[in-house]
């Protein structure tokens, strides 16, 4: 096989990615994240798959106020005494050979709600008890706590608690910043007319749904200066009646990019509980859409938009074609790199490519190349 797209670099802004294979970011709800500082096994958990081969990894969502964490275990960057914490994790992935960027983010009315850790009490059952949920509007997810409607002076300090967020990770030395707009968390319900009946600035219409997120998008980019990557994930669609479409996604992408994001990392779903038709690449073509909605555009950067496709995408071969058929400019792949943290280096063989020189894989692991 010709030399893989997969392993071209990738170039965001003035950073260059080794590949075009992303770790998209994962709650780990570990018990040694204490008071949202990332500690040891954070550390080695990212750090080894940076050695993995990863280009850009993406660090689970890390809450921008404490009441926007999903669980006492969330990373945080709402305060600066999280830096420290963040910075260590930025080290590892960085001898890793990998970009490192973090996803802040903020639960809305789905805080409070750790969906999947079996060990720990109250985790799938509902909003643990005491948790301050606020919304767009007082609707709550289904067998969840009724949030609270934000009013405006708290939306305007959301939108700076973002942009402190992001100055932290800057400080931690991240490279690139991803705000969390997918999986029905804040900015997702604020996007969504299934969440969100607001009748003033920020619902109402199209412009007025999508007011925040430009609010954030802007703030942030502000906050981190010309230098970093800003990158959004989005839910394409609810995959429900009267919820958000890829046409509302790919239109609002041409948006956020005049805003200043660079990639659009497109995932689906998580604002209403319906049945998602997930399979081997169900997200591509919404990935598809929103680089035909964004081909041309330049950033303010002065780059071209890049976007990011995932879900079920497990094998090198799946990967490598997506990215021929011009579907999207990079990959990520999740949950098959829980059960491998070497998985780049093994999609790297499974292409065809046994020079790790050439692959940008850690020059400390080369002699143990297939032969
Ligand atoms: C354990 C776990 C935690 C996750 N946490 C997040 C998260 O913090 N932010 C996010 O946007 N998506 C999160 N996701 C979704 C993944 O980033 C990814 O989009 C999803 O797993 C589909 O990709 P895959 O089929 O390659 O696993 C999580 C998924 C898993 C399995």
């Amino acid at each position: 096989m010709a030399h893989p797209l997969l392993l071209d670099s990738l170039t965001m802004r003035g950073l260059t990615a080794r590949n075009r294979l992303w770790l998209p970011p994962m709650c780990m709800y570990s018990v040694t994240a204490e008071d949202g500082c990332p500690g040891n096994w954070h550390v080695l958990h990212y750090g080894t798959r940076a050695q993995g081969g990863f280009g850009t990894i993406i660090v689970e969502a890390s809450a921008v106020t404490p009441e926007g964490r999903l669980s006492p275990n969330d990373l945080g960057l709402w305060d600066d005494s999280q830096i420290k914490g963040h910075h260590y994790l930025v080290e590892a992935i960085h001898i890793g050979g990998a970009l490192a960027g973090v996803q802040l983010g903020h639960g809305g009315r789905k805080a409070g709600t750790p969906p999947w850790r079996p060990d720990v009490e109250g985790s799938r059952t509902g909003t643990l008890p005491g948790w301050e949920l606020v919304a767009p509007s007082a609707v709550p997810y289904p067998e969840h706590a009724t949030p609270q409607a934000l009013t405006t002076a708290e939306i305007a300090d959301t939108v700076q608690a973002f942009a402190d967020a992001a100055r932290r990770a800057v400080a931690a030395g991240y490279d690139v910043i991803e705000l969390h707009g997918a999986h029905g968390y804040l900015i997702h319900e604020f996007l969504s007319p299934l969440s969100n009946i607001r009748t003033d600035a920020y619902g109402g219409s199209d412009e007025g749904r999508r007011r925040f997120v430009l609010e954030v998008a802007r703030a942030v980019r502000e906050a981190i200066g010309d230098d970093k990557v800003l990158d959004i994930r989005l839910s394409a669609t609810d995959w429900a009646e009267g919820g958000i479409t890829g046409e509302d996604t790919a239109a609002l992408a041409r948006q956020l990019v005049q805003a200043g994001v660079d990639v659009l990392h497109v995932s689906t779903g998580g604002n209403a509980p319906t049945k998602v038709p997930a399979g081997p690449g169900y997200q591509v073509p919404f990935a598809a859409q929103v680089k035909r909605a964004v081909a041309g555009m330049t950033t303010p950067g002065g780059g071209q938009p890049q976007v990011v496709t995932v879900g079920i995408i497990d094998s090198g071969l799946q990967a490598e074609q997506i990215l021929v058929a011009g579907l999207a400019d990079a990959v990520a792949t999740g949950r098959a790199a829980l059960r491998d943290p070497y998985l780049p280096v093994r999609w790297t063989h499974e292409l065809g490519v046994n020079d790790w020189q050439a692959a940008h894989l850690p020059i400390q692991y080369w002699r143990g190349a297939w032969r």
